[in-house]
């Protein structure tokens, strides 16, 4: 089976997780696409959803779904989305798309967290796919110079700028062994935005995408 097919299926698997008359989160990249052009199918069963990138939005809005604010949503039942690498903990890397920031915060309103990957995504230690970090634009060299302390490469994503207008350094050459502990301790290098490490707010479920079909992974918590 293709990795398209592997997030076909899981984009299909997760309409299982949606919950009748509430608002449902969505993120956002190529499996996060699929599961929008799945979710469409049952629009009129959701009462709408919150996106987590304009893009999203877009494609939410295309499909004739409505979009609320998410400043006017109070319960997000679960939140659908993708990521860059998983582990069978429920941490994740993410902002591989640039929308980490809006992703974790919707996230963290959501009650559940539902991951959508193909296999490739399945790691047992985060950081070989570089580590997105949004920063203030101003802060950009000092944020990277205060990630090579702490042993990574940073990268400045060149001619990207984010939803909320500030930009990304990729950073490679991490092992994230503890993953809540690097979350914290980026985001508090004054000038970050958002670290791409998800660990504090995991996924609380996981489809992964196989040949043989969908596994579902239910980290402990
Ligand atoms: C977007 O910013 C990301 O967090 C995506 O969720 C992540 O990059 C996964 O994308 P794909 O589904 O395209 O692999």
């Amino acid at each position: 089976m293709t990795q398209d097919e592997q997030k076909q299926l899981v984009a299909r698997e997760a309409l299982r997780y949606v919950v009748d008359d509430a608002w449902i989160g969505v993120g956002s990249g190529s499996t996060a696409n699929l599961f929008i052009d799945e979710l469409a199918k049952i629009r009129h069963r959701i009462k709408g959803a919150v996106a987590s990138s304009a893009r999203t939005a877009e494609r939410l809005k295309s499909h004739g779904i409505d979009v609320e604010e998410l400043n006017n949503v109070s319960d997000i039942p679960v939140y659908i989305d993708g990521a860059d690498e998983v582990t069978v903990h429920g941490a994740m890397i993410k902002g591989g798309g640039g929308a980490l920031t809006r992703e974790k915060i919707v996230a963290a309103v959501a009650r559940r967290f539902v991951c959508i990957a193909d296999a490739s995504k399945l790691v047992d230690v985060l950081g070989t796919f570089p580590l997105p970090v949004e920063v203030i634009p101003m802060a950009r060299s000092y944020v990277a110079r205060e990630l090579v302390k702490l042993g990574g490469y940073p990268a400045w994503r060149m001619g990207f700028t984010t939803d909320n207008g500030n930009v990304i350094l990729d950073v490679s050459g991490l092992s994230i062994v503890d993953p809540s502990a690097l979350e914290d301790r980026i985001n508090g290098i004054a000038g970050v935005v958002t670290v791409g490490v998800f660990a504090r707010r995991g996924a609380d479920v996981i489809l992964l995408g196989g040949d043989d079909g969908v596994r579902t992974l239910v980290p402990k918590r």
